[in-house]
Parts: C-alpha cells; structure tokens; sequence
C-alpha cells in the first residue's frame, strides 16, 4: 500500500539497484525538494553520494548556514560547499531588468555547478572510482507540466536552481518524480530531517535579486535580508506559517520617501509586504494577515533596520499581480 514509508523503502532498493558502487552528486538548493531527494539517495547509498551546494548570496538570513550545518547535521551527507557571493554579484552588477536576473543568475549557477562538478569527477577518478549519477527533486506536478503543454503565456521564465540542464555524461536520480509536494514534506520527515527545511516555504531559484527592485548590491541584500528576517519572525510567531502560502518581502530600491523618526527627517526606502494565500502559486489572493501583526512588523522594520522607513502592504490577487514583483 501506498505509505511514504514504503516510498521510502522501494526508492532506497531502487536506487541502490540503480547506483551500484557507482558514485553520485546533488546540487542542494536549499530547497525542500533537493534536499529530501538527497537525503532519500544517501539513505541509499551513503558516502557514494556528495552535495554541492553554491552560496550565491541570494538567499535569506540563516538559509545557507541552515543548509550547511543543521542539514549536514541530521543526514550525515558529503557536502562541497562553493562560496560564489562575490561572482554572482559582479554578474548581477548594473542589471535591472528582472528576466535578465533570471537569466545571468540561472548561467552562472550552471557554470559553478559544472566546475564543482568537474573537481570531484578529477577528485573521484584518482581514486579510482566514477561519478555517473545526478540527483535531481523532479516532482509529480514537475512531470506533468512540462509533457503537458498546456499552452499557457510564458509570463516569467522560471529559473529553478535544482533544474540543470541534462548532462550527457550522467543519468538522473528522481526518486521524487512520482510524489506531490505534501508527501515530499512526509517523506522528509520521516527521514529526519529538520522541521525548518521541511515546512519552507516556496523560495524562487533567483532569490533575493529578484526582490530588490533596481539593481542588486550587497548593501541593498543585506537590508532587505534583515527586513525579511523580521517578517519571518513575526509571521512564525503569530502562527502563520501554514496558513500563508508565502510573504516575499520586496526591497523598492530606487524609490525613497520622507520620514520623520526622532527629530531627524530621513529619507530612505519602502519594503513592500506580500503576503499571499493560494493552493498552487498559479493564482493567488492576498492575505488578511491581522492588522496588529502587520503593525507590530512594521514598527519593527522601521526601527531597526537602517534606511527602510516605510512598510507597505500588496493587496493584489494573482492575477492580475504575479506573486513576486519581478
Ligand atoms: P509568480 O511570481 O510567477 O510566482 O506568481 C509563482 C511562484 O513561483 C515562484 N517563483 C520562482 N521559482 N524560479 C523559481 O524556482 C523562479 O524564477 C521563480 N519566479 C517565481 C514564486 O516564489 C511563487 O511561489
């Protein structure tokens, strides 16, 4: 019968079958399908397999060294971590046009993938070993929609860090190709792995480049990541995790308004909240999110984080808005 503990043991058989004493590599996203698919293929085969994990510097407060020690932490997992924060950032340089994010941050994710990829195939052929496996989070819903065809408008195009073009030289590993996203989640549980990634919320492959309204710099990063990190605090502690489907936090860094705070005018930059409700991400309504902790959020961004003295809320469904603003 269908139990994601049975999932869990055919893939683990399946696998094996598959992998033989053939070595094996992931690239982690930080995302709850690469690392349930990891953590599923090295149940598998243990030390055969080893992560990659590129720190593009996109991501939110917390989420890289998340990856890195609390993941490591539950699995065990090889993990190679590539720190390119200051590559992607030169790429990004100037750039305001958000498909041309997507696109520089989707290239250069590939290319650092690729070359991480290169060292541990030279790595694993000195010791005489091969590495002709790639895992991949593929879902059920991933499947389907590009067989589908379903004629729908390309409105953004998705760069999904887990997706990487087919590379000849490996065969694919989607041990998730027949699950929905809510049994990937049981599956991760059951094999331990932390509630915090496991209850992560969508998180789009571009990250933060994609929040920043403008060009991406580290100094705007690293306002809008202490903006979002109050956001997720506040949200989580008024319980709303489960209920929102996700709140970006939209940084609108070309943009400044007249503040007043102490007996100094100011002049900084709004944070736009997007709170949203939805079963898909395909359409979307705004979330009622309560009115005090809505003020409690804004009172917190304005005081403590420098140069943000204004919080709006998005009160859009989707469509006509997308979720992200880029
Ligand atoms: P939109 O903005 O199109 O977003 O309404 C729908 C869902 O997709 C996420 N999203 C992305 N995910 N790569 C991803 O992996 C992307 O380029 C990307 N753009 C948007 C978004 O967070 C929402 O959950």
């Amino acid at each position: 019968d269908w139990t994601m503990g049975n999932v869990i043991a055919d893939q683990v058989a399946a696998i094996r079958e598959q992998v033989g004493d053939k070595q094996v590599i992931c690239a982690l996203s930080g995302g709850v399908d690469s690392a349930v698919a990891a953590a599923l293929v090295h149940k598998a085969v243990g030390d055969q397999l080893t992560c990659v994990f590129v720190d593009h510097g996109l991501l939110r407060a917390g989420e890289a060294e998340q990856v890195e020690k609390d993941y490591v932490a539950s699995t065990g997992i090889k993990l190679k971590v590539v720190n390119a924060q200051e590559q992607f950032l030169r790429e990004l340089k100037g750039v305001t046009d958000p498909e041309q994010k997507r696109k520089i941050v989707g290239r250069e994710f590939i290319r650092t993938f690729e070359a991480a990829e290169r060292e541990l195939v030279a790595e694993a052929g000195a010791h005489g070993e091969s590495v002709q496996f790639l895992v991949q989070g593929t879902l059920y819903p991933d499947v389907v929609e590009s067989g589908g065809g379903t004629g729908t408008a390309n409105i953004k195009s998705h760069h999904n860090v887990g997706g990487l073009p087919e590379d000849l030289q490996f065969q694919l590993i989607e041990p998730l190709r027949t699950l929905f996203k809510d049994e990937v989640r049981q599956v991760g549980l059951e094999l331990g792995l932390p509630e915090a990634i496991v209850w992560r919320q969508p998180f789009p492959g571009p990250g933060l480049s994609i929040r920043i309204i403008g060009e991406v710099t580290a100094e705007r990063l690293e306002l809008l990541r202490e903006a979002d990190a109050i956001v997720r605090a506040e949200m989580s502690a008024a319980g709303l995790d489960r209920s929102i489907w996700q709140c970006p936090v939209v940084l609108l860094a070309d943009v400044r308004s007249v503040g007043v705070q102490g007996d100094g005018r100011t002049y900084g930059h709004p944070v736009v909240l997007r709170p949203v409700t939805s079963e898909d991400a395909m359409t979307a309504d705004w979330a009622r999110v309560p009115f005090d902790v809505l003020s409690k959020i804004s009172t917190r961004i304005t005081n403590e984080v420098r140069d943000v003295n204004r919080v709006v809320l998005d009160v859009t469904s989707k469509p006509p808005g997308t979720i992200e603003w880029e």
